[in-house]
C-alpha cells in the first residue's frame, strides 16, 4: 500500500490509501478514518444504536454491535463507496461517521453524528471536505445527498456546503409504514451549463374549462393561467404552490386528440387522492393495485381518453 501525504488548500492535509482509494483526512477540528468496521463499529454503535439518531435513517436503530457491523461492512464494500469514521481531533473521541454512499448512479453524500455532537459544526466540517476530496482526489463532476423534507438539520447542512435543492421525489423505507418526501439536493465540480426545472407534458383536450376544472377538483390541482375566452389553453399546476409539477391543457377538435398517459408520483395523501378522485366525477377510476414494480397505483380517464396514473411507493 503506498501512501503519499499532501497539504490540501492549506488546511486540510491527506494521506493516500492507494488501495483503498480513502484517504486520511484531516480538519480543523476533525480526522476523517477510512472506515474500518472491525476497528470503529464498537464505537460508532452508539450512534446507530440511538433511535433519536436513527429518525431519519435508512433503517431502524441497530440492536447490537454486530449488526452494526454487518451493514457498516456492507455499506462500504458497494461500489464508489468511500466512507469515513469522524474523530474529533481535541480528545480523539469517535463521533460519527460521513463519506459517499457505493452503487449509487450520483455519488451521494451520506453523514450521521452522535447526538452529544450535533450543532457544533461538525458534519458541515466533515461534508465540505469529502466533497472536496469527491471533487479533486476521486474525479467525480457532482455529487448528491438525498435527504427527507422534514430533516431540518441535514438540509441545513446540505445548504452550508453549497448543495441547492435539484428536485424531489416519493421514498418508502421497508421499516417504515408510510411512504415520505426526499428532497435531492446536488452540487456539481463546474456550474451546469444548462438547467432544466420542470418536465410539463401538453395534453390535448376538447373543453380546455371543463378539464381544468375537473383536475382541480380531483387532484388538488390549481389553474396557473388560461388563454382565450372560452380558454384555448390552461397552465394546470399539481398542488397549492405558484409552481410545481403540473401539465398544459390545450384545446383541439375531439377527432384529432391523441390519447396520452401521464404518471404522477405522490408522497402522503394517496389514499385522500384516491377519494377525491372518486368523488370528482372523473369516469373510468381505476381502484389502487399494488404493481409488482413496487408502486401502488390507481388510474383515471379525462373524457378525450387520456389515461392519468397515480402511483406511490407500496
Ligand atoms: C444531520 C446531522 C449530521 C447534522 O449535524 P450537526 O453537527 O448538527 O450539523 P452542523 O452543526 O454542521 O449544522 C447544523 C445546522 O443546522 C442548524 N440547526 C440546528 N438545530 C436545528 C433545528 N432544530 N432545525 C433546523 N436547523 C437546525 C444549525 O444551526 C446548523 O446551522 P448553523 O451552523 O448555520 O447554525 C445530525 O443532526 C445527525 O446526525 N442527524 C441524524 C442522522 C441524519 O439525519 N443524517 C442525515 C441523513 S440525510
Amino acid at each position: 500500500m503506498s501512501t503519499i501525504t499532501t497539504c490540501w488548500r492549506g488546511r486540510v492535509f491527506a494521506a493516500i490509501d492507494e488501495e483503498r482509494r480513502t484517504m486520511y483526512l484531516e480538519t480543523s477540528r476533525l480526522e476523517l478514518l477510512p472506515l474500518d468496521p472491525d476497528e470503529h463499529t464498537e464505537a460508532l454503535h452508539e450512534v446507530y444504536g440511538n433511535p433519536a439518531v436513527m429518525r431519519w435513517w435508512t433503517c431502524p436503530p441497530l440492536a447490537s454491535v454486530e449488526q452494526t457491523r454487518q451493514v457498516l461492512a456492507e455499506e462500504g464494500t458497494r461500489p464508489g463507496a468511500a466512507l469515513w469514521t469522524l474523530r474529533r481531533t481535541a480528545d480523539r473521541s469517535v463521533i460519527g461517521m460521513a463519506g459517499l454512499l457505493g452503487g449509487v448512479a450520483i455519488p451521494g453524500l451520506t453523514w450521521i453524528l452522535a447526538e452529544q455532537a450535533w450543532g457544533h459544526g461538525f458534519a458541515t466540517e466533515a461534508a465540505t471536505a469529502v466533497i472536496d476530496h469527491a471533487f479533486t482526489h476521486m474525479g467525480h463532476g457532482r455529487v448528491e445527498a438525498w435527504v427527507e423534507s422534514t430533516n431540518a438539520r441535514s438540509i441545513a447542512v446540505c445548504r452550508k456546503v453549497g448543495l441547492s435543492e435539484r428536485g424531489r421525489l416519493v421514498q418508502r423505507y421497508e421499516h417504515r409504514e408510510r411512504p415520505h418526501e426526499m428532497i435531492v439536493f446536488g452540487r456539481a465540480s463546474r456550474p451546469d451549463p444548462i438547467s432544466v426545472v420542470h418536465l410539463q407534458p401538453v395534453v390535448q383536450v376538447a373543453d380546455v374549462t371543463a378539464t381544468a376544472t375537473l383536475l382541480c377538483a380531483a387532484l388538488a390541482a390549481r389553474v396557473s393561467f388560461t388563454v382565450g375566452e372560452p380558454a384555448d389553453m390552461a397552465g394546470i399546476v399539481l398542488g397549492p404552490w405558484s409552481t410545481g409539477p403540473g401539465v398544459r391543457l390545450v384545446r383541439c377538435s375531439p377527432s384529432t386528440c391523441a390519447p396520452v398517459e401521464i404518471g404522477l408520483d405522490v408522497g402522503s395523501g394517496f389514499a385522500e387522492l384516491y377519494q377525491s378522485v372518486l368523488g370528482s366525477g372523473a369516469v373510468h377510476v381505476e381502484p389502487p393495485v399494488d404493481q409488482p414494480w413496487g408502486r401502488r397505483e390507481f388510474a383515471f380517464r379525462l373524457p378525450e381518453g387520456h389515461r392519468i396514473v397515480v402511483s406511490t411507493p407500496n
